[in-house]
């Protein structure tokens, strides 16, 4: 037998290793360079520009120069009553519409995003039938540990699995059925008051964060796992942290491969989605009962059945589980925090008693005009996952599409008189998003709103405490900064 002789392995091994290199190198090249390049020629032969990118972190370091910058100049007054301006929040997007006009295109690191205000283009997409533009692929990279895989970064066949698993559990019909359960926690939530206000000897201070969070945690718990719902609302403060480590999303922090790195950040985010993972998991092994009712029951069969992609069973499970109870609770307690500002602004309640039907119609339209002004959602997004035609423009294939919902919703000649105006324009008036994958819960989130609303503004008037800061802030969604306070009064 011949001997292998370590100088004769050497040099292969040499000229692997460059081999290896050499074609980690062009596969790199491509990803960052020549892909992106061939993909902004294709839009720029279309009429569609956009500032020119830098190598490799495309145009973040020239959103976060622009951002400084606005941070430093003094601010602007808006027209809004409670001020909050997307020349503000936005300074690049503000600056760039000026430039390129409303559709244009920037880069993230490599990936390629196509800006829309264009309300034909939202048509456009809100027609669109097919799967081939789906949700943005860096949502499960950038987001993995928040939503993993499940209805919010799926897409094609397993999206279309997840999707007709979980929308007729959130049908009018179901949301109907936990009527009881919304008035008797809001008629507690009315006693809670009631006793701080007695206390008080008339009026509260109240910071009302915690009462509208455990509403809907609890709500959206016992609708997933019925007489076991305590165990859901239990992971709710583990799924806020996870929230804050996550609320600046990698994509825009200009380190690449940042999710990586050691940092005490990305251990603390591991942690957390392992503690979460065990606790669904848990819930749904060990707690066979809960299984046998509502959503639970349905997601779990589901997962014997149908198109899981790459995900296990559990996976599977649990990152449902984690799409739906976020989707359900933060969103929703973002939008109903601003209602109470706004319900006050709008003197809807002011200490005037109104009947039941003048009250239910104000209501509707105070919870319109929040979600046009003060949605904590600022984009629906898409990702083409082919070429996709919209319209006159064809989207190739990769390219991200944000729309900007505060600037559509801020247009001062579509929205002249208020939300009234959201008839002219049906285009420009997107809170629950657009299209096949508009959002699931929004008959549930809007009779939330309003059973909470009915009952509290047929107890209390409410106005803006001293002790509330006026500081909308963009984290992951566009929040009061520092929470709400009011003061309630009995009435
Ligand atoms: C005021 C409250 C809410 C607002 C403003 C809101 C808004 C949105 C928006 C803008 C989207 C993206 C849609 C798109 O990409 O076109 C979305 C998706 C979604 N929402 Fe909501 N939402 C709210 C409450 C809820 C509630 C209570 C639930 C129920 C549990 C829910 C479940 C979902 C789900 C499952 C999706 C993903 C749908 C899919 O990708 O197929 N949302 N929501
Ligand atoms: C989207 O299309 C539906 C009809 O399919 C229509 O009722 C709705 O107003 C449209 N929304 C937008 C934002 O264009």
């Amino acid at each position: 037998m011949e001997e292998v002789l370590p100088e004769r392995i050497f040099p292969s091994l040499v000229a692997l290793f460059i081999v290896v290199w050499v074609i980690l190198f062009i596969w790199l090249f491509n990803v960052l360079y020549l892909e992106p390049n061939k993909i902004r020629l294709k839009l720029q032969r279309q009429g569609i520009k956009g500032p020119p990118p830098a190598f490799v972190m495309g145009n973040i370091h020239e959103m976060k120069r622009i951002m400084s910058m606005a941070a430093d100049a003094p601010r602007s007054e808006t027209h809004l009553p409670l001020g909050f301006s997307t020349s503000t929040t936005f300074p690049y997007f503000t600056q760039w519409t000026k430039r390129y006009g409303g559709t244009f295109t920037f880069a993230l690191g490599n990936a390629q995003v196509l800006h829309v205000t264009d309300t034909k283009l939202v048509k456009e997409i809100n027609l669109s039938k097919t799967l081939d533009l789906g949700k943005p692929s860096y949502l499960q990279e950038d987001r993995g540990p928040l939503l993993g895989k499940g209805l919010i970064t799926s897409n094609g066949a397993v999206w279309l699995h997840q999707r007709k698993t979980i929308a007729p559990q959130l049908f009018m019909d179901k949301v109907k059925g936990n009527l009881n359960i919304m008035v008797e926690f809001v008629s507690d939530l009315v006693n809670s008051w009631l006793g701080l206000i007695e206390l008080g000897r008339g009026s509260a201070d109240i910071r009302v964060d915690d009462y509208i969070r455990s509403f809907t945690s609890t709500l959206i718990s016992k609708m997933m796992f019925g007489s076991h719902y305590s165990k859901g609302v239990e992971l709710f403060p583990k799924c806020r942290a996870l929230m804050k480590d996550l609320q600046t999303p990698t994509i825009l922090k200009g380190i690449p491969f940042f999710r990586y790195l050691p940092t005490k950040e990305n251990q603390d985010v591991r942690r957390l989605e392992k503690e979460i993972y065990a606790s669904l998991i848990d819930i749904v092994k060990e707690h066979p009962e809960t299984a046998f009712d509502k959503m639970a029951q349905i997601i779990i069969e589901s997962a014997k059945t149908g198109e899981l992609g790459t995900s296990t069973p559990d996976q599977y499970i649990v990152d449902n589980y984690k799409d739906v109870y976020l989707a359900g609770f933060e969103v929703t307690v973002v939008a109903t925090l601003w209602a109470c500002l706004y319900a006050e602004v709008l003197e809807v309640c002011g200490g005037h008693v109104l009947d039941t039907n003048m009250l239910g119609k104000m209501k509707l339209m105070v919870i319109q005009e929040v979600l046009r002004l003060y949605l904590g959602v600022a984009f629906v997004s898409r990702q083409a996952l082919k070429d996709v035609k919209l319209g006159d423009i064809l989207v190739p294939k990769g390219v991200n599409i944000w729309i900007w919902i505060p600037v559509l919703h801020q247009d001062p000649e579509l929205f002249a008189n208020g939300i009234s105006g959201a008839c002219k324009s049906p285009n420009a008036y997107i809170p629950f998003g657009i299209g096949t994958q508009m959002c699931l819960g929004q008959n549930l989130a809007i009779t939330e709103m309003k059973i909470l609303f009915t009952i509290i503004l047929s107890h209390f008037s409410l106005s803006l405490s001293p002790n509330y800061n006026h500081s909308p802030r963009l984290n992951l969604l566009l929040e009061p900064e520092y929470g709400v306070n009011l003061i309630i009064i009995k009435i």
